[in-house]
């Protein structure tokens, strides 16, 4: 079986190109930002790396330990029991067998009253989201297999009457395109141009907690405000989070340009999570917590 293939019942596999989906990680950042989405609609969505419109669910640990776990706790957590999240992902998981990636995820919340510009790379991933904005009937769909960072870049020239907002999702932060940008690079230019964005980020180890906050808040004077999902347990498994959700690994949403209300939203729901989460199993089967802290410069839009 390729590397990058996931395995489905019955013994078959299907590449994709982003393996991560339905792990804890996607559980937060897709929290977020159905948050943010919800509570700030924007008539015009921009995504850099959009994967995947939806992802068959796979019965293993990570997912488990992730989206499976996520929808059993939520029922008894008031506040995860009625986030748009958890009512999204159940109802593709339930009608279809499919895990919304953060693409379906928008299209789903902001429906036909929006703009979209989705970039991925991958031919995969752009016929599986041309295939579902037309199922859904969006009228306003552009898919780019293209590099999401000059694609979004040239987006934002664009004259728009319209508020915008930017979802930056990357692997690798520091990768340039043939563009020029990095993820990064584009998170500081979105960020200093006043438009919404939406930063998702990853580690490996506890000394980088919180290390997109810190870069760009090095590199923008917009508002910010992060948060931050650490595993904490007792395990000694190395950190390695694009393999395991082990203790030590940890991510984190970035919002910039933001209202005060939807940061404070995302924090309730952070905090949400971490108390459902308090010494769950973790895939590795040992049994750990998550460790959950914000960050603000305190500006305001
Ligand atoms: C982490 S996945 C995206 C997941 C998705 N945003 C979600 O939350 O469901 C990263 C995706 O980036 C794509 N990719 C990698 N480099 C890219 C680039 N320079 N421009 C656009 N897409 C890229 C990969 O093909 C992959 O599908």
């Amino acid at each position: 079986m390729p590397e990058s293939a996931s395995e489905i019942p019955g013994g078959e596999y299907v590449v994709m190109a982003n393996r991560h989906f339905g792990k804890l990680s996607d559980v937060w950042k897709h929290a977020a930002l159905a948050e943010v989405l919800e509570r700030e609609p924007p008539r015009r969505y921009a995504e850099t790396h959009a994967g995947s419109a939806a992802y068959p669910i796979l019965p293993d640990a990570e997912r488990q330990f992730g989206i499976m776990r996520f929808l059993d706790v939520a029922a008894s957590s008031e506040v995860l029991a009625r986030c748009r999240y958890g009512a999204v992902a159940a109802s593709w998981l339930d009608g279809h067998g499919l895990y919304p990636g953060s693409a379906l995820l928008a299209m789903t919340v902001l429906g036909d009253a929006s703009f979209y510009l989705l970039c991925d790379l991958d031919p995969g991933s752009t016929a599986d989201l041309g295939r579902w904005a037309r199922e859904l009937n969006l009228h306003h769909c552009e898919i780019a297999q293209a590099d999401g960072m000059a694609a979004v870049g040239a987006w934002l020239d664009r004259p728009a009457d319209q508020a915008g907002l930017v979802h930056i999702d990357p692997f690798d932060p520091d990768a340039r395109g043939p563009g020029g940008y990095s993820a990064f690079d584009l998170a500081a230019r979105v960020a200093d141009s006043g438009t919404p964005l939406v930063y998702w980020y990853g580690y490996d180890q506890p000394s980088d907690q919180a290390w997109a906050y810190t870069r760009l808040t090095a590199r923008t004077r917009a508002p910010l405000w992060c948060g931050d999902i650490m595993v904490t347990g007792t395990s000694r498994t190395p950190g390695d989070l694009g393999r395991a959700t082990t203790p030590g690994t940890g991510f984190g949403v970035m919002l910039a340009n933001l209202q005060a209300g939807t940061a404070a939203a995302c924090t309730t729901l952070g905090n949400a999570l971490a108390d459902a989460y308090a010494g769950a199993l973790l895939p590795d089967g040992s049994r750990g917590d998550l460790l959950f802290t914000t960050r603000t410069n305190g500006r305001t839009p």
